[in-house]
């Protein structure tokens, strides 16, 4: 292993200084030792990448001293110094070198943070602002660093950057989210190389409980994190000697800006600025599941992975810190609205305190189990102590908490694994408890009866017929709705179809009796007119294989979308839910396949605007009676008024479905939506995620089998859903594998347009051998026998003429 040295930083400045940036800045870089920085003096970098000076976080009034992106027009912090110890004026305070040290001075000339060096005391010491991001203290001009930023990173660690372990100390360095996006002071998330020396990363929760592993370093990628092949943006170098270990990273095209934060959100997540939309980009991101992050929502909070905020808290309950809360810091978990009977100081006024039962949790840790026959018997154990929170009765018995109940979980509703908590509460939370309270709301409940009558005989009428014609207002060929009309048809939303990145999914039934689907949009950013125009165009987009959408309703924030009801909900349902007994066949799939094909070749190509869809994914497969499939989804982007790169910072997973392309920070293209339909399709035959943990805790990445088999003319039916017993046809099964293996093509240009995905599951074109994709060279989980996957590009670029020269036999 060959040592990184300091030279690659001088490397890195003369090419970007004379290849990249013509015009070096025109500030100093450096702090010499008679001079220093205060008010918004600032110094930049050589060839001004980084800007180091005071920065002020929005909506807080205290200064810290750190370091910036000087050309992102994003205000990106990247290192701070004094996080815990900030000053609220800038102009008495100053950055100095003082007894060999870069130090910080308050207000009052009081040190409050330092490089803290002991054996430095020469005057000619100077700090200077390096390309790389690395603030460094040298003596003069010599090569040797006395301290650099870049062993003492903060949130973000930069390429060329190193996250180490002192192998000496067993100390390593973290790197710990910010508080909230306001504070930069510690939070409760790290990011450390695994002390143990096995090169791991781990990310911790308040320096002591693990939630997260990226599994051991094997040379090129770390056993956990498998999308790391086919990266060909950045390569990983791990670093060990007798004083210290750690992993640098370097960008193959150093004009790309990248970072890897610890986010406030708990996982570590990697960025690009890009400069076409001004924007940084999200593209990789760990833990995959927010609700894996341990303790994200505090005591007596539930995490939801369906809700947009993620953290709730429990029925009865109050954020503590509101708002830290509003920042999205949720550490500080939630209250009680009402104490509890038994605590309170007059324990014999009568009423108990009572439990809530709360479906379709993931139990929450650290129980104590007691050994009770019943239900009755754990309920009463529960309530007879009044330390004892809550309490869980299944097959293994009564399980009992006390105190502070940690890392709840909402189960998602297709997961059967949820269980029930009882959840002890005040009875005045149970809103039918108080007996006085029942004689006045009967009271109310007459004269609201008598009110009601006098309204239907003579008010309702008239505002129905007005209603009646408001609702069936057309726009276009759309309905537009009121919004009392949808929650009335909806029964004020209850019965929740399903959730996605835009918002909830309500059935509903309409006065003609016809269902629908209704679509409550969450935060939606377009002014009323643009709203219309956008909904518009959507409705003109009608195809057999989309969803038609019927109508909206638009009243100030309520934003509504109407669509058909598609009785057999999504694809995902049918593939993925193992114990759905209705295994979809054969021919079924295939003409799954074919129609979302023809839906989306209609949204690329036939409708006036080209429509990208950005999310093509079995959960937006939906299905009608007879099983055809309707794309969902599309023209949503536009219409909620964020570009695509919003839409990626909002996705749950990793890579999962994601062209590499968006890696790039270029333009999207048609092609992105071909590559997700090409995963999709993978999924189809083999009825499992593409990616998934076996239950040996490997990383299997099924597409990668697939196209291998494929390629090498292998035993198709080997990958083939083994819930279809082999019943498939093998010549329709070796074409979707192979268009699979060319929709997922690295190269935009190497996957065929959707019209061409057509014209092949029709067999009108054929379909040669597809090379199998880069992207997919990943390692199949036998541990003894990993095989790595190569490709050959003149294979492909032979495979690719031979795609675009054949000819339709039709
Ligand atoms: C700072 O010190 C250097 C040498 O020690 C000297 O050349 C320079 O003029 C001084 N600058 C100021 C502003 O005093
Ligand atoms: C700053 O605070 C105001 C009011 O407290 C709030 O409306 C605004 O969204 C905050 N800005 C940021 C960037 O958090
Ligand atoms: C300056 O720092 C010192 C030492 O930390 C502290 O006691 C003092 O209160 C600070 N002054 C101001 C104005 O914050
Ligand atoms: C974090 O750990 C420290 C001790 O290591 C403890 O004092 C502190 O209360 C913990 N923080 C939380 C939020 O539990
Ligand atoms: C990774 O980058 C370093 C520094 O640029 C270079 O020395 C090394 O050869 C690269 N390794 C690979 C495998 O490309
Ligand atoms: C380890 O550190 C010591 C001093 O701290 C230094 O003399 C030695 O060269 C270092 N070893 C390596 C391999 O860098
Ligand atoms: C590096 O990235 C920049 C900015 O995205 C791009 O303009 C340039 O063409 C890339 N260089 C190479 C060699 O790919
Ligand atoms: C109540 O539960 C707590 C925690 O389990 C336990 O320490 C305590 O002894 C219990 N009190 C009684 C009266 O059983």
């Amino acid at each position: 292993m060959d040592n990184v040295k300091i030279s690659w930083f001088w490397l890195s400045v003369l090419i970007l200084c004379f290849s990249l940036y013509a015009h070096p800045s025109l500030g100093a870089d450096k702090i010499t030792s008679n001079q220093s920085l205060s008010g918004d003096q600032t110094i930049v970098s050589a060839c001004g990448i980084f800007r180091l000076g005071f920065f002020k976080p929005s909506n807080s009034s205290n200064y810290y001293v750190g370091m910036w992106y000087n050309k992102v027009s994003v205000q990106t912090i990247v290192w701070v110094a004094n996080r815990d110890t900030p000053v609220s004026d800038t102009t008495a305070a100053k950055l100095t070198i003082s007894g060999g040290n870069l130090v910080l001075f308050n207000e009052s000339q009081m040190p409050v943070w330092s490089t803290n060096l002991n054996s430095a005391s020469s005057s000619s010491v100077e700090a200077v602002l390096l390309d790389s991001g690395n603030l460094v203290l040298r003596q003069d001009t010599s090569s040797e660093f006395l301290w650099q930023s870049f062993d003492h990173p903060t949130h973000t660690w930069l390429p060329g950057g190193k996250l180490k372990l002192d192998t000496r100390t067993k100390q390593p360095n973290y790197l710990t989210s910010w508080k909230n996006s306001e504070n930069p002071a510690p939070g409760l998330f790290s990011l450390e190389l695994d002390p143990k020396e096995t090169t791991s990363y781990l990310i911790l929760w308040n320096k002591s409980q693990q939630y997260w592993s990226s599994g051991r370093w094997n040379g090129q990628i770390f056993s956990e994190v498998p999308e790391m092949m086919g990266n060909r943006l950045y390569n990983t170098t791990f670093v060990s000697d007798s004083n210290e270990s750690y992993f640098t990273y370097n960008m193959y095209n150093t004009s790309i800006m990248s970072r890897f934060v610890m986010d406030v959100s708990g996982k570590i997540k990697q960025f690009i600025w890009s400069e076409a939309s001004e924007q940084w980009t999200l593209i990789w991101s760990q833990p995959r599941r927010q609700c894996e992050v341990y303790d994200l929502c505090g005591a007596f909070g539930s995490c939801d992975e369906n809700s947009l905020t993620f953290c709730n808290c429990l029925t009865g309950f109050e954020p503590k810190l509101q708002n830290d809360w509003n920042l999205n810091d949720y550490s500080g978990g939630c209250q009680r609205k009402t104490q509890l009977q038994c605590e309170s100081s007059n324990p014999s006024s009568g009423k108990n305190d009572r439990f809530l039962a709360m479906s379709n949790m993931k139990l929450p840790q650290h129980s104590q189990s007691v050994g009770v026959g019943n239900a009755g018997e754990c309920e009463t154990t529960c309530l007879s102590n009044c330390s004892c929170t809550a309490y869980a009765y299944d097959s293994n018995g009564c399980s009992i908490w006390s105190g502070d109940l940690l890392n709840l979980q909402q189960s998602s509703q297709d997961d059967s694994s949820g269980k029930t908590l009882y959840l002890k509460l005040a009875a005045s939370e149970f809103s039918d408890s108080k007996g006085n309270k029942r004689i006045v709301i009967g009271i109310v409940v007459g004269a609201v009866v008598v009110v009601g009558v006098l309204l239907a005989i003579f008010v309702f009428p008239m505002l129905r017929r007005r209603r009646r014609k408001k609702a069936t207002g057309l726009e276009g060929t759309l309905m537009v709705f009121g919004y009392r009309d949808l929650r009335n048809a909806t029964k004020n939303f209850s019965e929740k179809l399903g959730r996605g990145g835009f918002g909830s999914v309500f059935k509903g039934t309409l006065p003609d009796s016809s269902v629908i689907a209704v679509k409550k949009l969450e935060s939606v950013g377009q002014g009323e007119k643009q709203f219309r125009a956008e909904v518009i165009t959507i409705g003109t987009v009608q195809h057999v294989n989309l969803v038609r959408l019927r109508g909206f309703c638009s009243e100030g924030t309520k934003k509504l979308l109407v669509y058909d009801y598609m009785p057999n909900s999504s694809l995902d349902s049918h593939l993925f839910r193992q114990k759905n007994p209705n295994v979809l066949d054969w021919e079924l799939r295939y003409q799954i396949a074919l129609g979302t094909a023809r839906g989306l070749n209609y949204l690329h190509d036939k409708c006036r605007d080209c429509i990208i869809h950005c999310d093509i994914k079995p959960e937006n497969i939906l299905l009608d009676a007879d099983f055809r499939p309707k794309v969902a989804d599309f023209g949503m982007a536009k219409l909620v008024g964020r570009d695509f790169s919003r839409v990626l910072t909002n996705m749950r997973g990793t890579r999962g479905y994601l062209a590499p392309e968006w890696l790039s920070g270029l333009a999207i293209t048609s092609k992105a939506d071909v590559y997700s339909y090409g995963m999709m399709l993978f999924e189809l035959v083999s009825g499992r995620r593409n990616s998934e943990l076996s239950e040996d805790g490997q990383v299997k990445f099924f597409p990668a089998l697939a196209a291998n088999i494929v390629s090498q003319g292998g035993d198709v039916v080997s990958v083939l859903d083994p819930r279809l017993n082999g019943n498939a046809d093998i010549e329709e099964l070796t074409r979707m594998i192979k268009v699979a293996s060319w929709c997922t093509q690295d190269e935009e240009a190497h996957r065929p347009a959707m019209g061409q995905v057509v014209q092949m599951l029709e067999g009108v074109l054929d379909v040669n051998l597809p090379p199998v994709p880069r992207a997919l060279q990943i390692f199949v989980h036998n541990q003894q026998n990993r095989v790595f996957f190569t490709d050959s590009n003149s294979a492909q670029s032979q495979a690719i003429s031979n795609i675009s020269s054949s000819s339709s036999k039709s």
